[in-house]
């Protein structure tokens, strides 16, 4: 049966970071970009049209997060994830990296110990790095292609003076959705050691059968206030091209302090166009994400079938969140300092390379499933093809 998302969307000319910089990003113009999370579907057309609209009525001056807005987002959380918000816990802010930034300016002072917990989504060694923080790993456990928690490194460290723990749920790149008795071990030990936990929940609208994400703060509000959660629309429905986000922070003296830095690095103004996407996903999206979510699951068995069958030394880390899939290549006959050169060069495919996301990513690539399936199945057999030349 055929899918909307099924259309090949022509995305080169768009100034798209994926499609239209693959020379600079690859050093060449002909491989099949499967990197940076962003999905090769159209949004839904609710938000189109409600850009359409707001874009035809000529005026785009200053923006104000409106009453609706704040009502389809604490609406979003209480349906999708069964969390009631308050709207007066809400600041908006451009992009969730802003935020992340935000909160590691507004809650520690430089030298600070901020942890992560690795492999990670790598923009946030440069939040820590780039603001003069310190940065402390505690490394995920990979036992056999199930990635878990090293809760008694994990105190050692929290106990050692760390300020703010940024967490990840799900986790990008492992695809974990973190289990309740797992989250509530994080919330134990952050309270335990008066650290701030920085929730980045921003892949938690795109979950898998079988798994149920669960928001952090959600279990946390009445004993422990120290947890930010940051969200957005803007991986569930395609629009990261229009900034728009949100840090949901109960606690009324961090979310001040938050709100302070915001204004300060001059981020609160938010683009009039994200405003109103951000409206429309909320308030009309649901439809298109429950269709998006069976098409992504779709492409995951299908990946997932292919690589056993055809590729079976790449082992597959199947995500129960995301569009990406993390692949451990280590039995591919290629010292992982090369692996990128050969996905790029031999296979004519972009991948992430995962070193980038930390040491633990050695011999990991990073592909993103996002994508019809015609060009899944592309990406697929160009790397079938190149294994198939190794190992003549
Ligand atoms: C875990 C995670 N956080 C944040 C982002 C980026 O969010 P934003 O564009 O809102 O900064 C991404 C994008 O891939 C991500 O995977």
């Amino acid at each position: 049966m055929s899918s909307i998302f099924d259309e090949i969307v022509d995305r080169k000319n768009t100034d798209s970071l994926k499609w239209d910089c693959c020379k600079q990003r690859f050093g060449r113009e002909d491989i099949l970009p499967m990197w940076v999370a962003d999905m090769d579907f159209k949004s839904p057309s609710v938000i189109t049209e409600a850009i359409i609209r707001r874009a035809e009525h000529g005026v785009f001056g200053y923006t104000e997060v409106s009453e609706e807005l704040t009502a389809a987002l604490t609406g979003w959380m209480k349906k999708r994830h069964g969390w009631q918000i308050d709207d007066r816990w809400l600041v908006f802010s451009p992009s969730v990296v802003t935020s992340v930034n935000t909160a590691i300016l507004a809650y520690t002072n430089p030298g600070d110990k901020v942890l992560l917990q690795t492999p990670i989504y790598y923009p946030f060694y440069s939040s820590i790095k780039d603001n003069e923080r310190q940065l402390v790993t505690n490394s995920l456990r990979n036992n056999n292609g199930y990635f878990e928690i090293d809760f008694e490194d994990l105190e050692r460290k929290l106990a050692d003076n760390v300020k703010i723990m940024i967490f990840c749920s799900p986790h990008n790149p492992i695809g974990r959705v973190w289990k309740i008795h797992e989250l509530k071990e994080v919330l134990r030990l952050c309270k335990k050691y008066n650290v701030i936990l920085v929730s980045d929940e921003i892949h938690s609208d795109l979950v898998f059968s079988g798994h149920k994400h669960i928001p952090v703060s959600s279990l946390a509000e009445k004993d422990f206030d120290k947890c930010i959660t940051l969200v957005s629309p803007t991986k569930t429905f395609n629009i990261a091209g229009l900034s728009v986000s949100a840090a949901i922070i109960p606690d009324t003296e961090l979310r001040r302090k938050f709100r302070s830095f915001i204004n300060k690095s001059g981020t609160g103004l938010l683009n009039i166009f994200g405003l109103e996407a951000a409206k429309a996903a909320y308030t009309n999206g649901e439809e298109w994400l429950e269709e998006l979510l069976v098409y992504l699951e779709g492409n995951l068995n299908v990946l997932e079938e292919y690589f056993k069958k055809n590729i079976p030394q790449i082992k597959v880390i199947r995500p129960e969140a995301t569009y990406l899939v993390w692949l451990d290549c280590k039995e591919l006959p290629v010292p992982a300092e090369k692996l990128k050169d050969f996905f790029v060069n031999q296979a004519g495919v972009g991948l992430n390379d995962g070193l980038i996301f930390g040491q633990e990513g050695y011999g990991f690539q990073r592909l993103n499933f996002a994508c019809p399936k015609a060009l899944l199945s592309e990406g697929l057999e160009r790397i079938k093809n190149a294994v198939q030349k190794l190992n003549k």
